[in-house]
């Protein structure tokens, strides 16, 4: 028996790149600005890393997070589904426009994070709840930003019934 012949397929992920935040769009920029103050905000004495993240709804408003940790480890929460529930929360009706998220790491400089697999579940669940895609912006470094336009671009085939 021979196996039957299959077609490779290829799937394209598009972003943009950005210089800094000085050169984001006023918008984006104030965002991930957002992001930055909801730093402050982390409680993550386990693994001294802070995230914040920050959430656009439709109607222009800001809802932040940040990472909450707990000794019982599978306990604490990420900051992008701390802000996105905080949001889904408060504003029920409001569809997401856009998600900011930075981290800043133990010697206090900011760097990358990049939303783990459940996050980007909860967000490609939220697009598919508002039927609205999401804009996101990761910083990776100062000279550094990514911004996307939906989630399938950070979670192709996503779970869904
Ligand atoms: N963390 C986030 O808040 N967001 C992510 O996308 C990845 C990881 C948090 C969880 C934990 O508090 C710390 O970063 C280190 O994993």
């Amino acid at each position: 028996m021979t196996p039957e012949e299959s077609t490779p397929r290829q799937l394209l992920i598009s972003y943009n790149e950005w210089e800094g935040m000085d050169s984001l769009p006023a918008d984006d920029r104030a965002l991930l600005q957002a992001a930055v103050v909801a730093l402050d905000g982390a409680y993550s004495p386990y693994s001294k890393f802070c995230v914040g993240a920050a959430v656009r709804l439709a109607d222009g408003s800001i809802v932040t997070g940040s990472n909450q940790e707990n000794i019982a480890y599978p306990s604490g929460l990420c900051a992008e589904r701390t802000a996105l529930f905080a949001a889904a929360h408060r504003y029920p009706e409001q569809p997401f426009t856009a998600l900011a998220i930075v981290g800043r790491n133990a010697e206090g400089q900011l760097v990358p994070a990049t939303p783990c697999g459940a996050c980007r579940q909860v967000m490609a669940e939220y697009e598919q709840r508002h039927r609205r895609s999401l804009h996101i912006i990761l910083f990776i470094s100062v000279d550094k930003i990514l911004t996307l336009d939906g989630v399938d671009s950070l979670l192709p085939f996503s779970f869904s019934m």
